[in-house]
């Protein structure tokens, strides 16, 4: 791709101020030396502006998201974009949540600008496990078990019975839950009909893939081996 679409489409401007970019000597390889608009040089020798370019097309970011925060990229307030940089949000192909957390849900969102991975990692075919620490209102009635684990559970205004949870007491207020699907305000709905009430909810894990050291509000692109820990 020549070097004024690539830049274009990571979001750094328009073509025009590519060229002028370019024009200005702001894009080097890694030794400094300026780059033509025709260079063919790989992407990861490119430095904008001194700094190495954002990752090519095919990448997967996780984010720890903070409480608050909407998976949404253009919804009133906070918004998850507004934690990553802002050329992110016109990125050519468009970067999306692989499904998305509630506003008030925190912890381990993914994005992708490859719709295959995306597809992948929700397909019903991969069965991903999705592990969420969740804190209750009042201590737990020791029925959770047997009912999320059943593959019988039934919510409200539903007419397909949820498919077997993972349940793990952590105290008598907080448990640990994992899911094999994702339906609307899943996690809050299953204790809602226990008759507790979810006050803190928390995505750990997707598949075996954890936040470990990614702190609240904070990023990564994941490598090729973080992202085969979600599929294992
Ligand atoms: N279940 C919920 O209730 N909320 C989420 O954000 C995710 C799962």
């Amino acid at each position: 791709m020549r070097l004024v679409k690539l830049l274009a489409n990571l979001g750094y401007g328009s073509r025009k101020e590519m060229q002028i970019a370019i024009r200005n000597g702001w894009v080097t390889d890694a030794n400094g030396n300026r780059l033509k608009a025709d260079s063919k040089t790989a992407h990861a020798e490119i430095l904008f502006d001194d700094q190495p370019l954002d990752p090519a097309q095919g990448v997967v970011l996780l984010m720890n998201k903070p409480l608050g925060y909407t998976c949404s990229a253009k919804d009133q307030g906070r918004l998850v974009y507004d934690l990553l940089p802002d050329r992110f949000r016109v990125r050519k192909p468009a970067l999306s949540t692989i499904g998305r957390l509630d506003k008030e849900t925190s912890g381990l969102l993914l994005f992708t600008d490859d719709g295959t991975f995306l597809h992948r990692v929700i397909s019903p075919k991969s069965d991903v496990p999705k592990v969420y620490e969740v804190a209750l209102d009042r201590p737990l009635n020791g029925s959770e078990a047997t009912l999320f684990a059943s593959g019988e559970m039934m919510l409200e205004s539903e007419d397909k019975p949820l498919k077997p949870a993972g349940f793990e007491v952590i105290d008598e207020n907080s448990a640990r839950l994992t899911l094999h699907e994702g339906r609307y305000h899943q996690v809050r709905r299953m204790f809602a009909a226990t008759g507790n009430h979810v006050t803190e909810l928390k995505r750990s894990q997707v598949g075996a893939l954890g936040l470990d050291g990614v702190g609240e509000g904070e990023w990564k692109v994941l490598s090729d081996a973080e992202k085969s820990l979600i599929f294992q």
